[in-house]
Parts: C-alpha cells; structure tokens; sequence
C-alpha cells in the first residue's frame, strides 16, 4: 500500500519545507505527489528550465523518507506559451475561444501544443527518469475537457475521416448524408457537430465527431506516456481519471498506462454513495487490478458553493472504502489548503496555518497508524466479482447523438441496476468490449443499441457457456454506424434473446404501464420512461404487463431464454426504484449468488481477495453518521479492533470493519 499526500512547495516558502516533510512522516505518508500544475515555475519563460527548486523539495522529501509521484504540468500551459502560439486554445462548443486565466484551455490536437509538451515531458523524464526516489509519474491532470471545436480540429477530423472512409461515397453511405441533401463532394464540405446550431447534427456524423475526440486524448496521453517510458527505468506511468467524464473511452486509454488512479470527492454526491462506489469500480475495471486514489478528499472542497466539511470519522470511511474497493494507494488532496488562488478555500490534510490541530491531519494520521497493522493483510489481494455490468463510453456516445431518445440517460439506467446490486452488497466488475467474460456468472448490459457481430457472438458465448446475461430495451436496434438496423428488434441479438420487438413506447403519460408481480411479493411495478413490447419466441414470459395497452395486447416485459448452458433475459422497460431492487434480486438467486452479510441500509459490504490462498477480507462501511445494524452469518475478528463478532452486531456511524474469512 502506498499513503501519501498531494504537495505544492512552490505554494509555499522553502523554509517551511523541512517541516512539511517531517510532519507527513509523523502523519505515516510515504509517497507525495508534486508538480501537475508547475510549468511556469519550472520553465518561467521559454527554454530556461529551472528544476533546481524541485530537486531541493524531492531532496527534503527524500530525507523524510517520502517517495515521489510526478505530474506532468501540461494541463496549465504558461502565458509565455499561449501568449506567442494563441492558436494552441480550444475552441469550445459556442464558438468561444477558451482564453488563458484558468487550466485545461488548450486543445489536445494542437500540433504546436504537442512540440511544447513534447519537450517539457522529455526534459522532465530527462531529468528524473532514473532517480529512483521518483517513483512513477501521472500525466497531464484529469483529461477529457473542454471538447474542441477549432480549426486544427477540423483538419485532424477530415483527416481521421479519410482515413476511415478512404473515399467520400463511403463516408456518405455510412453517414446516410442523402437525408436532408448532405452528400459531399470536398473533405473540406464536412462540417463539425457544432457548426449548424440547430438542433440535431447527423447522429453518423456526431458519433464519429466523438470517436475521433477520445482517439485525440488517449493519443495526447499516450505521446506522453511513450516519452516518460523512454527515460523510466522501474518507474510506472498512470493517470488521474475522472472515471464518469463521458468524453473519451477510459478503457482506451488504460491500455497505454501501468495504473489506473482517479480523483475521489465523495461530498459532491453526497447523496450518492453508490456513484462513488461505481467510481471506484470503474477504475478498477480500467485496468482490472488494484488502482490509486490521486486525490483523496480530506476535507471542504472549492465548488461553486464551499461543499461541508466532512464530519468526525468521515474522511476514515472514506480511506476504507476506497481500499475495499481496489485502491492499493491512497493520496490525499491536498497537503495545505493555498492562500491564494481559485482553491483557496479547498480544505487539505491541514488547514491555512499549517498546525498538527487540523481535524484532517488528526484523523489521516490516525487511519495511518492503523494501515500499518492492516497492510500485511491488504497487500497482494484484489477485488473479484461474479457479476459484471458491460460499461460502453461509445454505446452512450451513441445514445447522446440522438437525444430524441429522451428521458432515457445510459449512466442513469447503469446506476439503476449497480445501485441495486450495491443494495444486495455484492462485487461487482465493469467490463468492456475487450474484457475477457469468463469468471463472471451474471453479465448484465443495459441499453446497448449498437451491436456487431463481435459482440453478438461475444454475448451468445457468454451465454452459451452457462453464463447468465441480462439485456434491456433499446439494444440491438443500430449497427456502428449509428444506422437503425432494418431487422427486427432487438436485431442481432434477437436471437439470443429469443424475441422480437415490433412495439415500443416512451412513457410520458397516463395511463400508466405496470408489470405483474414477477416476485410474488404482492406487488406490481410501474415503468417509467420506456418500454419495449415482447413477444416471445423461444423465450418464456418472466413478467407480463398488467396495465396500459401492452397489457391489453398481451406483451410481454421481462423474458427469460434458455441459451446453450445459460439464460438470457430482456428486460424491456425501464422501472421505479424497488423495480432494480427485486429484479437484481431475483437474478442473483438465479444465478446461485448470495450477498455476503445483511445490512441496514447504508451499510456497504465489500471483499478484497488473496489470489494465492483465496482467503477474502471482508469490508463493511457504515456511510451514515448513524450507527446501524449489520447480521453476520458466523464469528468474525474484526481486524481493526482485534475483537470477534457474530450474529447481529452494530456498525458505529461512520464505522469500519474488516473481517478475514477463509
Ligand atoms: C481536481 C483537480 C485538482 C483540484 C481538485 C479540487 O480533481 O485534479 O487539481 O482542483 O479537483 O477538488
Ligand atoms: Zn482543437
């Protein structure tokens, strides 16, 4: 385990830095993040690099025997630069140039932004490629943003397209350009999604627009981290996702690094816990192995309101849930609050004085001294799940170029089947087209409309092999085109599926659609936004509609088809809360999978495993300030406390257990 902190010396005078250091030993860090946003201070004006002030702050570091991560500082270029180049700005989606005065205001196809990052990556792997006190580096900081609409934008796309279509009858074939009379005969005729504001652009066009700008990013990361592995000896090269930017394919860019991290600020969806879980899930599915926290939130954050600060043990529940999660380092954001600046009141390890009686500082150095007793165990294990959700970035772009499929959102319906397993305290493991599916028991894969025939036959192996897949309305109905299919719904997957689709229907109005009881729990479940009509083929009716004119016309909602060694449900409308809840349920009896405790609401379960002698560690977050109620099945050592459980037993408010079973 690594536990460290995010630092900024330059923010600070050199005469503090000894004391810094020592502190964030006594707080039990070992590794510090420097320098993601310091190019002005290592290169104040073009070509006169100055790394002397950041050798004397590792130096200092070093002494305190804290090891470092370094940033790339490309996400905030220096007025010199943007000053003599202004084209390297973006241009975003109004039209507006993104004028210098913040971060993140160039664009990552600029030809003259990538010689300048070109040489301050270089110079900078130069330098510390082979200091072993270095121990990896993380690119840029947060890339995806802003979406650029500039002119070498426009050039690098009709080049992409080119080089794509190879001739503009394809392009116009695949794009459909017939419809409205928007054949082209020039590259050049092609324009950008932006360019008419009306509203919809070609959704062909859209689609490409967004491949192309994820093809931009993960390139501009990779140019990057091919420099740094030129000059790293045993040093590794990782990013800081945000892992629910929909901007470009997370996974894509995975493949060019060693470690996958992400930036973790619970309170801004405070209300949501489980989005963070999917957070810490996501990355995890980026790389499929342990991952960082970079950031880590330690106290109040600078949004557009000061966020709370974060109560008395929060910021240990915090820690943990990272950990159960995956995350095999955790660094906090950030060591001082900055006394100037756009975040100078975003709260840190410390507060504005600097002194030991910051609450963050207390309570981080008390999670350290308690990691030391737990690292042993947590170390060499990583998370395994029995159920997997398909997580497509370009399966939403698809759903984002033809907003008329609206009130449908692809991330909400993924959150409303990983909310309800998060319920059913399970592992869950995201997938993606390229993942290897064979571990997984239960694959679940809301709304796919675009499908090939990779993934038809990806899925029916799946099936085939005995696994349980569950598909929802609105798959199958596009190729990667963004072209409706002309077969019938659910297209290629109907097979699979064993139905055809010829009916469906947002919902917007009385009368209401409802499903029987499929649960034989008394009730029936109201569909909310979409539904699909089914009519069986080979599958059976899991669940008819009870209410509304499907039900009149005797369709089905959820069907259920034995396929090869395994079954294949669709589920063809989108429900109310308790929907998902008794749904997953029902799906993961099916599938002879069983939580692993009970507990109140809130209380979150999780397991890490050792792959060598598969004994688990057992995870159980208490994310409410209130005590709740958890029921163990067997006697449990709560390794932290050293004590043993059974039966029914209390969670404190905010509590942490970690129990080690066999
Ligand atoms: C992001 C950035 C940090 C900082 C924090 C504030 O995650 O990476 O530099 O701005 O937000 O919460
Ligand atoms: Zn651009």
């Amino acid at each position: 385990m690594h536990f460290g902190v995010d630092y900024y010396p330059e923010h600070w005078p050199e005469d503090r830095w000894s004391t810094d250091a020592k502190m964030m030993q006594e707080a039990g860090f070992d590794t510090v993040r420097l320098a993601e946003f310091a190019w002005s201070k290592i290169e104040e004006t073009e070509g006169n690099l100055d790394f002397s002030w950041l050798d004397r702050a590792i130096n200092i570091l070093a002494n305190y025997g804290l090891e470092v991560v370094l940033g790339t500082p490309t996400a905030a270029p220096p007025p010199w630069l943007t000053e003599k180049h202004p084209n390297v700005l973006a241009v975003n989606k109004d039209k507006q140039e993104l004028k210098p005065g913040h971060r993140r205001h160039y664009c990552v196809n600029s030809e003259v932004y990538r010689e300048y990052t070109k040489k301050i990556v270089s110079n900078m792997a130069e330098r510390y490629g082979e200091d072993d006190r270095v121990i990896g580096w993380q690119t840029d900081n947060e890339l995806g943003h802003p979406v650029c609409y500039c002119d070498d934008c426009r050039g690098k796309f009709h080049t992409w397209l080119r080089k794509k279509y190879g001739n503009l009858d394809e392009l116009n074939r695949r794009w459909g350009t017939v419809f409205w009379s928007h054949e082209y005969t020039d590259w050049d005729q092609i324009p950008l999604p932006n360019d008419n504001p009306r509203k919809g652009p070609n959704p062909s066009l859209h689609l490409d627009y967004k491949r192309f700008f994820s093809k931009s990013t993960v390139e501009y990361n990779k140019l990057q981290a091919d420099l740094l592995r030129k000059e790293a000896g045993d040093q590794w090269v990782c990013h800081n996702f945000m892992p629910h930017f929909p901007n470009f394919d997370h996974f894509d860019m995975a493949d060019d690094l060693d470690l996958a991290t992400w930036d973790h600020y619970p309170t801004e969806i405070r209300e949501s816990y489980e989005e963070v879980s999917a957070g810490h899930d996501l990355t995890y599915g980026f790389k499929d192995k342990p991952f960082w926290v970079m950031e880590q939130q330690c106290s109040y954050l600078t949004r557009d309101e000061l966020t709370p600060a974060p109560r008395p043990g929060e910021t240990r529940m915090w820690t943990y849930h990272s950990i159960a999660h995956g995350a095999d380092g955790i660094i906090y954001f950030r060591w001082r609050p900055c006394r100037f600046g756009d975040e100078q009141f975003h709260g840190g390890v410390l507060q504005h004085d600097g002194s030991r009686k910051s609450p963050g500082y207390q309570e981080i150095k008390s999670v350290g001294e308690e990691l030391v007793e737990l690292e042993e165990e947590i170390d060499g294990t990583v998370v395994d799940a029995n159920v997997g959700i398909y997580y497509s970035f370009e399966q939403n772009w698809s759903m984002e170029t033809y907003r008329y499929h609206s009130p449908i959102d692809y991330k909400e319906e993924i959150m409303n089947y990983y909310r309800a397993l998060f319920e059913a305290n399970v592992n869950v493991k995201f997938v993606s087209r390229n993942s290897v599916l064979s571990g997984l028991d239960l694959l679940l894969v809301p709304i796919m409309p675009m499908a090939d025939q990779f993934l038809e036959s990806k899925f029916e192996e799946f099936v085939k092999d005995g696994g349980h897949l569950v598909g929802t309305y609105r798959s199958g109905i596009k190729d990667f085109d963004n072209h409706v299919t002309d077969r019938t719904f659910p297209g290629r997957l109907s097979e699979l599926f064993g139905i055809e689709i010829h009916e469906f229907t947002p919902i917007k109005e009385k009368p209401e659609v409802t499903l029987t009881d499929f649960r034989g729990q008394g009730k029936s479940y109201r569909a909310v936004d979409w539904v699909d009509c089914i009519e069986t083929k080979e599958a059976k009716s899991m669940a008819d509609y009870e209410t509304g004119w499907p039900a009149d016309k005797g369709f089905t909602g959820i069907s259920r088809n034995d396929y090869g060694g395994g079954v294949a449900y669709y589920v063809g409308l989108s429900g109310e809360e308790g929907f998902y809840r008794d749904l997953v349920s029902g799906l993961l009896e099916e599938s002879g999978l069983e939580q692993i405790f009970t507990g109140e609401k809130e209380v979150e379960v999780r397991k890490r495993i050792d792959p060598l002698n598969d004994e688990e560690l057992v995870f159980v977050l208490n994310h409410s300030s209130e005590p709740k109620s958890l029921q163990l099945d067997g006697e449990f050592r709560d390794l932290i406390r050293s004590e043993t459980f059974t039966g029914s037993t209390e969670v404190e408010g905010f509590g942490v257990m970690v129990f080690k079973e066999k």
